[in-house]
């Protein structure tokens, strides 16, 4: 896929990855429109886009929410005409063990705790690459769709909804891949490590530092190493329902 002038969508765009990603497809060129709940970030992404000298809209809307992910990739369509891309970015974390037993006290992960994170990471990815599907086809556009996984797709402790969801997420881009081939539209997801970025900052100090212990390649990814993944990934027609690790070598 050409990337110049092509029209990518990125949800969780306001910060993090989802801003860096708007950065990089902005500067060769494609045009941008950028979903999120936080209105405010989403604006500096904007303006960021902006000084590259691409269009690039912003959209606040909340990927968990059926009608209104319905509605933001009709209007993205209107706006721009097409659709040629989708990032799957935004994500959440709410950490906490399954069940933790100490001091005679038991705490448990709520059920709200693991739904929280499963509506954002997995349905927000279902709703919107259902709906960008739809929109391509529909356009003639032969797109791509991104999901952003995670290493912790292979299990890690204190992530059970996380975890699950990442997994989840990266087959979804291997369904896909298969199912919407035949529309010319191409699936793959990006599993990264551990990235510097606000979700990042939220971890705790000491599981950070035990972290950067165990990556090979001694230190935490840029944002910029997921953001050039994203455009290999667009630019290779031949990458398809696969699942790029992008971790120092971290995994297991
Ligand atoms: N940072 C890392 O180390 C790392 C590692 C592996 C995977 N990831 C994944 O990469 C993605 C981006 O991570 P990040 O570190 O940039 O996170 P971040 O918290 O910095 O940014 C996430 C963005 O998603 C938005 N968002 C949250 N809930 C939303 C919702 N319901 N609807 C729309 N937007 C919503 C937030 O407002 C925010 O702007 C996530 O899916 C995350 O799981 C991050």
């Amino acid at each position: 896929m050409e990337l110049r002038e092509s029209v990518i969508a990125i949800t969780g765009a306001g910060q993090g990855l989802g801003q860096m990603m708007a950065i990089t497809l902005a500067h060769y060129g494609a045009e941008l429109a950028l979903m999120d709940v936080n209105e405010q970030a989403l604006k500096e992404t904007q303006d960021q886009c902006h000084m590259l000298g691409v269009k690039a809209l912003t959209y606040c809307v909340d990927v968990t929410s059926e009608g209104q992910v319905e509605q933001v990739f009709g209007d993205i369509v209107t706006d721009f005409g097409r659709l040629d891309g989708l990032i799957n970015n935004a994500g959440i974390l709410r950490d906490g063990l399954l069940v933790k037993v100490k001091d005679g006290q038991v705490s448990k992960m709520s059920l709200e705790q693991f739904n929280s994170v499963i509506n954002v990471n997995l349905t927000g990815t279902f709703l919107c690459g259902r709906e960008a599907a739809l929109r391509m086809i529909e356009t003639n556009c032969h797109g791509v769709i991104i999901n952003i996984s995670s290493v912790a797709r292979a299990g890690n402790i204190g992530q059970t909804n996380y975890a699950a969801s990442k997994a989840a997420v990266a087959t979804l881009a291997t369904t896909w891949g298969k199912e919407l081939a035949r529309y010319g539209i191409r699936a793959a997801a990006i599993a990264p490590g551990v990235i510097e970025t606000p979700m990042a900052a939220q971890m705790k100090p000491e599981a950070i530092a035990r972290l950067e212990a165990m990556i090979p390649a001694g230190r935490m990814g840029k944002t910029s190493e997921i953001a050039n993944t994203v455009k290999f990934i667009f630019e290779n027609d031949y990458i398809n329902g696969r699942v790029i690790e992008v971790d120092g070598g971290i995994r297991m």
